[in-house]
């Protein structure tokens, strides 16, 4: 029997909800209560290694080069016991991870973060999971992280344990632009977020109800290649989400000033560009676009007063090892 693998590196990157997910089922173990469809993006990467090592006491976690300490190294712990649990291992581990964008502001690194955890986990931990499994491992601990397991386009469905590839960015290559307003983090988590809009939105039943047919519509402008159809779902899915958000008890409000700017000014811009808006639980704006209209599209959106970035995106590939080793089968463990 081969000696397991003690350390492994996985590179994911983040995801773009097309259609959003904005609330949980009520049971199981964080089930999405809507289906949504995602565009996983080349240009959002997070990069993380895990080593079981049995010197450690606890669990470690280096975020962008500091070590963390509370909710996010808790999370990373939980996803850590559920992989122990299934090797039969008792190993602490120390994670390393590295995002190449700005953490915990709606710019996904939740999505790309808790896939590359999920494969360099399991890897480390000597078990060799289908994509399959990889996406429900990860989905328990941030649903749209469900999702960055695969390239392209991908579907979540309402309460579903993973997600699933739909289509591949190369045979519908759209391009996203990633408008970012500020460098802070969020106030309120998405987790808590959803929460809230649940428990006390009066909207939230009329979001829950509509969800799906948005949906539905967003997959067949995917299959028809229909961009139109495609950004106007998405834009119906951003507002509508936002929406309920805001009858909130408090309101929830991610988005800023800046933000409604770059969105005025797009409008302004689609006259000779075809572009659509999306924004997620940030002030960011992400903007679907053709390849051919990106690069005029990014110079004009970074001249918006208070725009600190814009990074243009292609459609990624889904989670991957960066030094494979080779696995131990499952059985063995
Ligand atoms: O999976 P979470 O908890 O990071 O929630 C993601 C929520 C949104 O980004 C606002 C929408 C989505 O579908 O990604």
């Amino acid at each position: 029997m081969s000696v397991p693998p003690r350390a492994a590196t996985a590179v994911a990157c983040a995801n773009i909800a097309l259609i959003k997910y904005w609330g949980k089922a009520a049971d199981g173990e964080n089930l999405p209560a809507v289906p949504s469809l995602s565009l996983t993006l080349d240009g959002l990467r997070t990069t993380t290694r895990v080593a079981f090592d049995a010197s450690v006491d606890a669990d470690e976690l280096v975020l962008d080069g500091k070590p963390a300490t509370g909710r996010p190294l808790e999370r990373v712990a939980a996803l850590l016991d559920t992989v122990r649990a299934r090797a039969g291992i008792a190993e602490r581990a120390r994670v390393k991870s590295e995002n190449s964008f700005a953490t915990a502001s709606g710019l996904a690194s939740s999505a790309s973060g808790f896939a590359a955890l999920a494969l360099a986990a399991t890897r480390a931990a000597g078990l060799s999971l289908s994509a399959a499994e990889l996406s429900a491992l990860s989905r328990r601990s941030s649903a749209s992280a469900a999702r960055s397991v695969f390239g392209g386009y991908v579907a979540l469905a309402a309460r579903a344990e993973a997600a699933e590839p739909l289509l591949s960015g190369a045979a519908w290559p759209l391009c996203m632009l990633v408008v970012a307003t500020t460098r802070a983090e969020k106030p309120v988590s998405s987790s808590e977020g959803m929460e809230r809009t649940a428990r006390t939105s009066p909207l939230y039943r009329a979001w829950v109800t509509h969800a799906p047919a948005l949906f539905e519509r967003a997959r067949r402008a995917l299959s028809l290649r229909d961009f139109d159809a495609l950004g106007t779902a998405m834009q119906e899915s951003t507002w509508m989400m936002h929406a309920s958000m805001l009858a909130a008890r408090p309101a929830l409000r991610y988005f800023t000033p800046t933000t409604l700017c770059v969105i005025d000014r797009l409008h302004e811009l689609r006259a000779e560009n075809p572009a659509y808006f999306t924004m997620d639980a940030g002030p960011h704006v992400k903007v679907l676009t053709l390849a051919e209209h990106a690069n005029a599209l990014a110079g004009a959106l970074r001249a918006v007063t208070g725009v600190k970035s814009v990074i243009v995106c292609s459609p990624g590939p889904g989670v991957a090892l960066l030094d494979p080793a080779p696995p131990k089968p499952e059985s063995e463990s």
